[in-house]
């Protein structure tokens, strides 16, 4: 290593380095003086090393080293040696070895750390991301941004090969509808107008298709104003996707061999492809939700047509009105105390111990015990529902079988939360597995009651199923999209579809949403002249690569892999944005603002 400062990293001091003289630099991470010898922990990127100040090798070094403190910044020269028996340290990669120093350069001191620099210590975030440099010190940390970096790497060098060219798109433009709100920024050459941040490059890797560009790729911000979670950030990065004459089948493919691809290159994992396929209406009737966790079984099962007229009043009702009953099916569970169940009654309860908010009321049970059935509606059934829950829920002696009753709204976020709680309580769970699955066919509208209209529920740029063309103006509802997202482990990781190439069919899909041939004009204007100037059939996925780093880290949170996040409010506690400004370059965007 030719570096002015040192001749190796700490952390890779070895055996093979014996008897040789190196240069290091490095943190103090713990300093213990035993009187005639001090000892020091230097810790690099690379990981920690013994240093030991005898006063016997150098006085002045051992001298020198009394001032060091914790995170004070050393360079050290000294030879390599073998520890002495007994006091190596296997712990480390660098436990048989210590550096004697022959003398100390103290290149900067430090305050003491607001927390310690290791993994493990408990430290409330809001520190953290005050001190987020001094937290990024820290080993969990740092090998999360090695992974992050390898995994770029790993997709810029697979889509290069496979013929994609990665294409810059503006951050100053106007709105890219996906669903959330837009920030703003104020033009100050034109006042009184805004560009927005874009919130994916959708439309422009669009317009590259139309170019010809055939196969484009982008790791990119994108920036959505929504309220924010432990997976999502309000400015994160895509992997973003575009290709020309392909259909589903042809991105599904490319993006599952970049995903296994990633996985094998970054993390050694062999991944089986294809992946599972699951229509929207098959995750969501076997699993409540349109991203299913498939570490685990655990189905549920469909018994509207069980309760219907059923003597249990309460679920006949949910029906008559034109809900749905499903049951979730625990084996060998019966035994679950009774404070459990209990638990599981009232919408504030719910709430509280399964962090269920779907406006469940409660959640009815059924204990199948050697002796008999046990539970509250077990006298209310007639000996045929019983048959037939038997059947179709598979009962056997020692399950405990869960219902919920309702608008399928309600009843499907609801068993979708207590199949998680329950596959993580039966420990079915594995934290090592990762379980792809491809969702498909998504509806491509849906009923916003507060807007009163269709809303895109990928976005307005999503080619219909052609199959339902014709149910565009009749019953949008049922209209299929191509479109599709990729799933990991319960978590949304992609997604995309097949785009509408053609004029006629970017128009229908608009009048659909309500939106009139003049707002489309404003709005899309750019997207409609360039579908009139021979754009080529497309389609495409976006994946969120913070998302995607976080599972393959088992990092807890997104925050946890990016580098200066915001926290739920937004803000960053390292600078303090957003701040105020300075009321002179208000004026000269021709802004005021209004007192409270
Ligand atoms: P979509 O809106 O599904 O698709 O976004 C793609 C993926 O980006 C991730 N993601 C986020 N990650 C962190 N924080 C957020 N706020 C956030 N929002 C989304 C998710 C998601 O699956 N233009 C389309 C893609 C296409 O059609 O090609 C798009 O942006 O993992």
């Amino acid at each position: 290593m030719k570096e002015s400062y040192r001749t190796h990293y700490c952390g890779k001091i070895r055996e093979e380095h014996i008897g040789q003289r190196v240069i290091l630099c490095g943190w103090a991470q713990t300093v213990r003086d035993l009187g005639g010898v001090t000892f020091v922990d230097l810790r690099d990127r690379t990981g920690l090393v013994q240093v030991v100040f005898n006063a016997e090798v150098s006085q002045e070094a051992h001298l020198q080293a009394q001032a060091v403190r914790s995170e004070y910044v050393l360079k050290v020269e000294g030879e390599v040696r073998r520890r002495p028996p007994d006091t190596e340290n296997p712990k480390i990669p660098t436990g048989t070895v210590e550096v004697m120093a022959q003398s100390l350069t103290i290149l900067n001191e430090s305050l003491p750390p607001p927390f310690p620099i290791e993994d493990g210590a408990d430290v409330a975030e809001n520190v953290r991301l005050r001190y987020r440099y001094l937290d990024l010190r820290r080993p969990r940390m740092l090998s999360n941004f090695l992974l992050r970096h390898k995994a770029m790497k790993s997709v810029r060098d697979f889509l290069d090969r496979e013929g994609f060219v990665e294409v810059e798109t503006p951050f100053l433009t106007r709105s890219t509808p996906e669903g959330a709100r837009d920030f703003l920024v104020p033009s100050r050459l034109q006042p009184g107008r805004f560009y927005a941040l874009p919130q994916s490059p959708q439309l422009f890797k669009q317009l590259l298709m139309v170019a010809g560009f055939d196969r484009y790729f982008q790791i990119v911000k994108c920036f959505r104003d929504e309220d924010l979670r432990r997976d999502r950030q309000p400015e994160f990065t895509q992997i973003d996707i575009e290709m020309s004459f392909v259909d589903e089948e042809a991105v599904q493919s490319l993006a599952e061999r970049m995903i296994a691809h990633l996985f094998k290159e970054t993390m050694g994992i062999e991944l089986q492809v294809p992946f599972p396929r699951l229509t929207y209406r098959e995750a969501v009737a076997l699993y409540g939700t349109d991203k299913p966790d498939l570490r685990f079984g655990l189905e549920l099962v469909d018994v509207t047509d069980v309760f219907r007229g059923s003597g249990f009043k309460i679920f006949a009702q949910a029906v008559e009105a034109g809900g749905i009953v499903k049951a979730l099916p625990l084996k060998g569970l019966a035994n679950l105390p009774r404070s459990e169940l209990d638990r599981m009654q009232g919408e504030e309860n719910l709430r509280i111990h399964y962090q269920i908010q779907t406006g469940a009321k409660g959640v009815a049970w059924i204990k199948v015990m050697e002796e008999g059935w046990q539970g509250p509606m077990v006298k209310l059934l007639h000996e045929r529902e019983r048959e037939a829950l038997k059947e179709r829920a598979r009962l056997e002696s020692g399950d405990l079988v869960l219902f919920v009753a309702g608008q399928e709204e309600m009843v499907n976020p609801t068993l979708d939360s207590l199949r998680q709680h329950f596959g993580r309580k039966l420990g079915l769970v594995r934290e090592d597995d990762f379980r792809f699955v491809w969702v498909t066919e998504f509806p491509l509208l849906e009923y916003d009651p507060d807007e009163k209209r269709f809303v895109a529920v990928h976005h307005p740029f999503t080619a219909a199923h052609p199959e339902d063309l014709d149910l565009l103006d009749k019953d949008p509802a049922r209209v299929r999209a191509r479109a599709y997202d990729l799933v990991l482990n319960g978590n949304e990781i992609g997604g995309g579809s097949i785009r509408n190439h053609r004029l006629d069919l970017q128009k229908r899909t608009f009048e659909a949403l309500g939106i009139s041939e003049r707002e489309a004009q404003e709005k899309f204007r750019f997207l409609l002249e360039a579908l009139s100037f021979g754009a080529p059939p497309h389609g495409g996925i976006a994946f969120g690569f913070d998302r995607l780093v976080m599972l393959m880290a088992k990092a807890s949170t997104i925050r946890d892999v990016i580098a200066f996040p915001k926290t739920q409010r937004g803000a960053c506690l390292l600078t303090d944005a957003p701040a105020q400004v300075d009321p002179k370059q208000l004026e000269e965007l021709w802004i005021q603002i209004k007192e409270k």
